[in-house]
Formats: C-alpha cells, sequence, structure tokens
C-alpha cells in the first residue's frame, strides 16, 4: 500500500496540491479500530498540534462517544478529507477535496473500518455524493463500497446550537452515537 510515510514525501505532495503550507494533519486514534471518523479540515488547534479534531469540536466528540459507550483513543480512528488547514477556516473547494481524496481512501484502506461517521455536510456531499442536507440524511445508514457509513450533524454545528432539550441537534446527536454504537456490537 503506498501510504505516506514521511512528513517530507507528504509537503512535497501537498506543495503541488496548492492548498497551503501549513502542516500536515494526518489522524489520531487507534489504526486497527472499527470506527472511522471523517472531518472536514484541521483547524487552528489541530494544525498547532498536528493532530485532527483536537479543539472544542473534537471535545464534544469525544464526550458524544464516551456517551455511548465508546473511547476516543482505542476505539476511534479520526482523520478529515483535507489534511492542510485551508487559508481563513474557508471550507475546502471541490477541487482541494478531490486532490486530497486519494490520501483519505488509503487510511480507510488502511483501517478498514466496519463504520464510517461523516462529520457535517462537507463530508457527506465529498463522499456520498448526494445533494440531500445534512438535516435530513443524519442518523441515516449508507451503503459505501461495502462499509456501513452515517452522517451526523458537525460539532462545532452543536456548540452553536447547545440546547440539550428531546429532538435538539444535540438530543438527535447523542441517539446516532447510540445507533452507532448498537450497529458496531452486531457487527463485531
Ligand atoms: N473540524 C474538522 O472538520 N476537523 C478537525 O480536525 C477539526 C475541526
Amino acid at each position: 500500500m503506498s501510504f505516506p510515510k514521511s512528513s517530507k514525501v507528504c509537503m512535497s505532495n501537498f506543495c503541488k496540491l496548492q492548498i497551503s503550507n501549513s502542516p500536515v494533519v494526518v489522524s489520531r486514534g487507534n489504526t486497527s479500530s472499527d470506527l472511522m471518523l471523517i472531518g472536514e479540515a484541521p483547524g487552528a488547534m489541530e494544525e498547532e498540534l498536528s493532530l485532527p479534531f483536537v479543539g472544542r469540536s473534537g471535545q464534544l466528540l469525544n464526550s458524544l462517544l464516551n456517551i455511548a459507550g465508546l473511547d476516543h483513543e482505542k476505539d476511534a480512528y479520526f482523520c478529515n478529507l483535507v489534511k492542510t488547514r485551508p487559508p481563513k477556516n474557508r471550507v475546502p473547494t471541490m477541487h482541494e477535496i478531490s486532490l486530497h481524496l486519494p490520501w483519505l481512501f488509503q487510511q480507510i484502506k488502511l483501517v478498514n473500518p466496519l463504520i464510517i461517521i461523516l462529520i457535517g455536510s462537507t463530508a457527506l456531499h465529498a463522499i456520498l455524493k448526494t445533494k440531500s442536507k445534512i438535516s435530513q440524511v443524519r442518523g441515516t445508514w449508507h451503503n459505501w463500497n461495502g462499509i456501513n457509513v452515517m452522517p451526523i450533524f458537525h460539532p462545532s454545528y452543536l456548540l452553536r446550537n447547545p440546547s440539550k432539550e428531546s429532538g435538539r441537534p444535540f438530543d438527535l446527536t447523542c441517539s446516532d452515537f447510540c445507533e452507532i454504537r448498537r450497529k458496531l456490537n452486531k457487527l463485531q
């Protein structure tokens, strides 16, 4: 498998990708995990630590996994569609995503997860090639190349909508993680 081995190799690839000269953020978590979480692109904290989902969004994801009885270090592998922080934290373009996708596909091959969680609408649209809104398809199962895939709300959206009331985004996402746990138990 041609998986990038050193940051030198990665950086030379990313120069060609023309996104930025920022550090490459590849993954965190367990490479043997049955559960893979795919986000959009690293933010400021992720860039600083060279690890995905280590800021407030990442902490919220850790808690949601915990609510479902899953451990973020042992039971999950986190990565992003795009491995460098887009300028001014803008949403990566489809062209930028398409340049980074081959690397993501290598990660999926390497980890070989039973379940993939697509975090937010950018990951949903890039992987499932759908125009559906995240609010319409979150919490539903899809088959992508034989892998069970579920889109969920992005944690940054939950941070902006913090109500814990029944039926609100946070509550719906807790239910999604419980369903993910149920499916994992069934598949393992
Ligand atoms: N948001 C993302 O989509 N990815 C990260 O790594 C952090 C925040």
